[in-house]
């Protein structure tokens, strides 16, 4: 086999241990897709041990990788890596979660900054720093005495991993995903100038960084200038750094559509449609998220309000049902943030709702079949992120959407990009302009709704995760002349 090894590193990994033992699978496109892309390939990956079970599973495994098997028959190799507790809950309560995801979605609140400063400051030093260290061995250590690695890196959970990698081997080949968004260079000034060189330095350190965007990638390629004085060519999409050249690419994340119409035709969603259709009113607006600030949740309902005081017809005709998966609930902000998201549904249900009509239903649990049953059955998709890296929602409901359902899509999420043209796009923070889109959608003729869905479903089904993988092989290939081998 010529195939040049490759690793993979994430921290949430493919699979997670329970205390009995057990495995359960992440469940999603791009899950699937590495899954593919490590079972066909000299491939290990590389996660964090996020639970106890997790730790406990890695430390009987004597720090070697684990053999899993695929639904589908594959094998591949897992290797979970357990960091100090309190360093790892500096690194993604503190540091990642809300520091780095806040900075990237521009939700930093500057007005509290000098408070949270020296509490970031030191977490990044004994717990962000740490777990990249932590992971990093792993990976070199996987990659000792192998010709021409590739390492593929996920996300802003491990900035500085890929220069600590580049440092032990310089031939290695670093290829960094960055899933969520990229700030303009300005947003990034909060951090203090110390830990920012440092994350720049660290990412600058791989040989390509890929986003989901042009305008991630635009972003990215001015901070190189604007904080780091580099030399850039921003048609190129290329930063010189020490000698090397850092290719800066966009491939927007497709979803696995033939896997999410499998779901939409299992039983079990059945049995939710059956539920869902039963409870039914003329008109049903959907939406389902992480439990996440930057989902702007609360807008959305406020705007419902608005919407139900600006057109009484619709008393008793719609349902909201919002769909929330709590997330990250060891961060005071999302704690705090889902208290805010009940309170406010009680106040709007209150106001508008009647002895036999909730206005709005929330449903605070992850389920995918669920999510799936509704996204069959929406009149309305609300997708109204103040900043989304992607938003994959934005791309299933339409998929699997059976009534001509309208999408509400916010123009600051990664999918506005491929999307925007046949969605009702909205400011998300004008709450009047969403209503009015509520409105519009709700009266929308059935010609127009139908072109705008048939149009959604055109796109989100020209490419998939696959062809995602391939397109960054791709440029492996070039940039580093290496052979990945047959995909
Ligand atoms: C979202 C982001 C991903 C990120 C993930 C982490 O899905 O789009 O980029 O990796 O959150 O979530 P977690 O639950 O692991 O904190």
């Amino acid at each position: 086999d010529t195939a040049a090894p490759l690793v993979l590193v994430s921290n949430r990994g493919p699979v997670t241990f329970e205390d009995d033992g057990s495995m359960s699978r992440g469940t999603g496109g791009l899950v699937t897709a590495l899954t593919g892309l490590a079972s066909h390939r000299d491939a290990v990956w590389i996660a964090s041990a996020m639970t106890p079970a997790d730790a406990k599973r890695a430390q009987e495994a004597g720090g070697r990788p684990i053999d899993i098997r695929t639904p589908t028959g594959g094998e591949y190799q897992v290797k979970l890596v357990a960091s100090d507790a309190e360093a790892y809950d500096g690194f993604y309560n503190i540091v990642a979660n809300p520091m780095l995801w806040f900075i990237q979605h521009y939700l930093w609140d500057l007005s509290n900054a000098p408070d949270i400063r020296r509490h970031e400051i030191d977490a990044f030093d004994y717990g962000y720093r740490v777990v990249n260290e932590d992971l990093a061995r792993a990976v070199i250590e996987e990659i000792d005495g192998r010709e021409h690695p590739v390492v593929m890196v996920h996300d802003y959970h491990f900035y500085l991993l890929p220069a600590l990698v580049r440092a032990a081997r310089p031939d290695v080949f670093l290829h960094h995903f960055v899933h969520i968004p990229w700030t303009q260079s300005d947003a990034w000034r909060v951090l203090p100038n110390r830990l920012r060189e440092e994350v720049f330095r660290g990412i600058l350190a791989n040989d390509i960084v890929g986003f989901h965007t042009r305008s991630y990638r635009r972003n990215f390629l001015q901070c190189c200038e604007d904080l780091m004085g580099l030399e850039v060519d921003h048609e190129a999409g290329v930063v010189r750094y020490e000698d090397r050249e850092v290719w800066v690419r966009a491939y927007p994340l497709p979803i696995d559509a033939r896997a999410t119409l499998q779901v939409a035709r299992s039983a079990r969603v059945r049995q939710f449609e059956t539920e869902l259709l039963r409870r039914r009113r003329d008109h049903l607006i959907l939406r389902v998220d992480r439990a996440d600030l930057s989902k702007n949740v609360l807008r959305g309902f406020s705007a419902f309000d608005l919407f139900l005081e600006q057109h009484p017809e619709f008393a008793e005709k719609v349902t909201f049902v919002a769909q929330l998966m709590p997330s990250r609930t060891d961060v005071p902000e999302y704690a705090e943030y889902l208290e805010r998201i009940e309170a406010l549904v009680a106040v709007v249900n209150h106001r508008h709702g009647t002895p036999d009509w909730m206005p709005i239903q929330l449903k605070l649990r992850d389920d995918l079949e669920e999510a799936v049953a509704a996204y069959k059955h929406y009149d309305v998709l609300l997708v109204n992120a103040m900043f989304d890296g992607m938003n994959l929602v934005a791309k299933e409901g339409p998929l699997v959407n059976e009534r001509g359902g309208v999408s509400i899509l916010s123009e600051n999420t990664g999918a506005h990009e491929e999307l925007g043209e046949f969605a009702l796009s909205v400011n998300p923070f004008d709450i009047q302009e969403l209503a009015d889109a509520i409105h519009s959608a709700l009266t929308m003729g059935e010609g127009r709704r139908a072109e705008r869905l048939d149009g959604l479903k055109a796109i989100v089904t020209e490419r998939d995760p696959g062809d995602w993988i391939d397109e960054q092989l791709a440029d492996i290939r070039k940039k580093a002349g290496v052979d990945l081998g047959p995909p």
